[in-house]
């Protein structure tokens, strides 16, 4: 059941290699928060391209938005985050630990072993003051999901977009919950990143489009690289499922403490509109041409996290095997998420080569994301980019001075071809996006 690598490894990883560090770590670190690295804001970067490239590129039914993290506190009362967006919390009448009361298997503390208070409903909103004045009327929540951002703008994407419905609004940004146990790494913290789709359709459609939905998101993943294996599909029981939904899937990774929540797929009615309509007064209605009905429109709602699709990415490329009797660490993230897709290696940091291995740098960089390194043996640096997944490295030797030809050594296979350097761009974008190395131009093939 639980994935191959342990936790310990990828935050070791993840440390050595500059994809995430503890937050403020110079002054101990601040639990549960985490800085992203060089290589952690490119994959960051390419999940939230690859969600939105999928979710809003490359359909007509879904568009764009942006919405700001603070909203009118009424959004939180109407919405039934005020009243019901609570964890049951039980604490340690020894040590004061608190524990979500779901975690604890019998009323005594996990830490210590000392009694538990009766549990009670802790809210997870994050409220802080907005404005100089320091009164109750200024009590603002930071939002804990971007959803109720694109439900007050309903009308606002209908009238604009000039579509009908089934109609989507996207929107990839922070979210803030104070959770009472964050941890497992970057798996449940108080500050995220949601990627969140609100799907708008009639109502007696909605059945149809949460099934669709379900299916798209899945393969999602298995598309970007996961091994089905890994996944799988669990529906929320009547008593889990959160106050504004009718029906949820979760769709689970066999992360290493177990399988566990990657995202979240809700039939959410039409409670949402119809709670903002009650409560801002302005009619959420919809005039459906082509039924002749007016209706309030039920929401199909994909919710993923990009630190959970992170953590699961990495998880899943993740391997460790051995050539030539040493151990190699390698990430086989799918090349459109790895974090660099070149590297430009010269075969060292000699005077005669690092002209040329410039040249090429300056080359490819408008075109891909690239990494130059010159320093330590070729055989460090292939190691250290097979560790953070990067696809190609393109070699400088002094072969290349005279036939103006370099080796670019494939990741995966191990395998090297030799290209000139006119066709090294043209090359590398055909390999990037799928093309397999052809065995018979081998010029060596699995070289440390
Ligand atoms: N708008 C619906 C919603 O927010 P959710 O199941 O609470 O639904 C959706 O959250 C996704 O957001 C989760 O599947 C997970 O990937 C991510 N997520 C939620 N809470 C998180 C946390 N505390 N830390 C990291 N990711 C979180």
């Amino acid at each position: 059941m639980s994935s191959k690598v342990s936790m310990e490894k990828i935050v070791s990883l993840c440390k050595r290699r500059g994809f995430v560090f503890p937050s403020s770590e110079i002054y101990g670190g601040l639990a549960s928060c985490w800085d992203y690295g060089p290589m952690g804001v490119e994959l960051k970067r390419n999940i939230k391209d690859a969600w939105w490239r999928t979710v809003v590129q490359e359909r007509e039914d879904v568009v764009g938005l942006e919405t700001s993290i603070m909203m009118h506190p009424k959004v939180w009362e109407a919405s039934g985050h005020v009243a019901s967006f609570t964890d049951p919390l039980v604490e340690c009448k020894s040590c004061h630990l608190r524990w979500r009361a779901t975690e604890v298997d019998s009323n005594k503390c996990p830490k210590c072993g000392g009694e538990l208070t009766e549990p009670r409903m802790f809210n997870l909103m994050f409220k802080t003051l907005m404005g100089p004045v320091e009164d109750e009327a200024g009590t603002i929540y930071l939002r804990p999901e971007t959803a109720q951002g694109m439900f007050v703008n309903f009308e606002n994407a209908v009238t604009i977009s000039r579509k009908k419905l089934p109609l989507g609004s996207a929107q990839i940004g922070k979210s803030f919950r104070n959770e009472i146990t964050p941890g497992n790494f970057i798996f449940r913290t108080r500050e995220f990143e949601h990627m969140e789709l609100e799907y708008f359709v009639k109502p007696d459609t909605a059945k149809y489009w949460f099934d669709y939905w379900v299916r798209e998101r899945f393969n999602w993943y298995v598309t970007l690289g996961i091994d089905k294996e890994n996944l799988r599909l669990r529906q929320h029981g009547k008593e889990e499922l959160a106050h504004y939904a009718e029906d949820c899937y979760d769709i689970e990774y066999s992360f290493p403490m177990g399988w566990s929540e990657l995202e979240g797929i809700a039939n959410r009615g039409d409670y949402d509109l119809t709670q903002h309509a009650e409560c801002s007064g302005r009619d959420l209605s919809y005039y459906d041409n082509e039924s002749g009905q007016r209706y309030i429109p039920y929401i199909i709602e994909p919710s993923a996290g990009v630190e959970r699709s992170f953590l699961a990415f990495l998880i899943d490329a993740y391997q460790e095997e051995t050539v030539e009797g040493e151990t190699r660490v390698v990430l086989r993230l799918c090349p459109s998420l790895a974090p660099i897709k070149v590297a430009v290696l010269p075969l060292s940091r000699n005077e005669k080569l690092t002209p040329l291995a410039r040249e090429i740098h300056k080359q490819l960089r408008p075109n891909f994301m690239t990494w130059y390194d010159d320093s330590q043996s070729i055989g460090r640096r292939y190691r250290r980019q097979d560790e953070v997944g990067t696809p190609f490295c393109v070699t400088i030797d002094f072969q290349s001075l005279e036939d103006r030809q370099v080796t670019i050594r494939d990741r995966d296979s191990l395998a090297q071809i030799r290209v000139p350097i006119g066709e090294l761009e043209k090359t590398l974008r055909t390999k990037l996006s799928g093309e397999p190395f052809d065995v018979s131009s081998l010029w060596a093939t699995r070289q440390k």
